[in-house]
């Protein structure tokens, strides 16, 4: 006889219970993507048979998520301010917090006018996509060093039918000369790489390029502050995620490049997330 849903369901949860808090939830979302139905199907019809097909699938599934492999790496998609996103473990998961990153950006971006937007570190291009989604009329280059990074986000914006400049880049070295911006955005690789959390949950499956930029988690923080003022307009904006623990280190950074009107705003966990600066002493200004 063969599995049916729920005791499939059951069976998945008590493995994955070894590596993730929310295993029963994972187990639910494999099946429902074995099965191609949403996941209020497994409610539906609990006692339905699983075909054999299914339930093997499943069951590779399930032994891949135990590596861990991140839930959304086995699914291939991520939801992230409500537009579905491909994932691949070519890039980082997109994470919830990082939509305050978004969320802050679009009260600064006009509405009806164009604005010049870098997304610095695109991973699968869910900033400079979702920004261009919201805000038609904004401009928006977005790079990254990976151009494995850099064909998902090119895949993602075809998704979503927006127009981005892509280009490959170490932070600003690549980038065409004589481009200025009003915003400059990122979310970096912050994560010291001695950190012990970089062996928890599923980070180890994630690309260390993606959450760790050196030995102190400021590096990739120090060249994006460093060098904005060579891109950023007198008066533009530059927003950057960062590790809760580091605002006091980006805001004496900011002050130090020349930025003023330095705040810093909590997540959804109520940390101190988000940076945001407004470049007034530009000590390199374009003729
Ligand atoms: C924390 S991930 C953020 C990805 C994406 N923006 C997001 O929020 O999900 C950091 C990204 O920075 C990229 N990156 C790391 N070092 C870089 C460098 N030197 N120059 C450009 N991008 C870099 C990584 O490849 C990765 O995609």
């Amino acid at each position: 006889m063969s599995e049916q849903i729920d005791t499939a369901i059951r069976w998945g949860s008590e493995r994955i219970a070894r590596c993730s808090e929310s295993a029963r939830l994972d187990a639910e979302l494999l099946l429902a993507h074995c099965l191609d139905k949403p996941r209020s199907f497994l409610y539906a019809r609990p006692e339905q048979s699983l075909s054999e097909a299914s339930w093997q699938k499943y069951q590779k599934l399930v032994q891949e998520r135990l590596k861990p492999t991140p839930i959304a790496y086995l699914l291939g998609a991520r939801e992230f301010y409500s537009l579905e996103f491909s994932t691949t473990p070519a890039a980082l998961v997109p994470r919830p917090e990082t939509e305050l990153l978004v969320e802050l950006a679009l009260q600064q971006i006009p509405r009806q006018q164009s604005f010049r937007i870098c997304d610095l570190g695109t991973g699968s291009g869910i900033i400079a996509i979702t920004l261009k989604t919201e805000r038609p009329l904004a401009d928006i280059c977005a790079t990254d060093i990976d151009p494995a990074c850099l064909e998902l986000a090119r895949e993602n914006a075809r998704r979503h039918e927006v127009a981005i400049n892509f280009i490959e880049s170490d932070w600003y070295q690549q980038l065409p000369a004589g481009l200025e911006f009003d915003l400059i955005v990122s979310n970096p690789p912050y994560i010291a790489a001695d950190h012990p959390f970089l062996a928890l949950g599923d980070l180890p499956a994630e690309p260390d390029i993606a959450l760790t930029p050196g030995t102190t988690g400021l590096e990739a923080l120090q060249q994006i502050i460093g060098h904005a003022h060579e891109y950023l307009v007198e008066g533009g904006y530059l927003m950057l995620e960062h590790g809760y623990d580091q605002q006091a280190l980006v805001a004496d950074l900011l002050e130090n490049f020349g930025f003023s009107e330095i705040r810093c705003e909590n997540d959804y966990n109520q940390l101190p997330r988000t940076s945001i600066a407004k470049l007034v002493d530009n000590p390199n200004p374009r003729a």
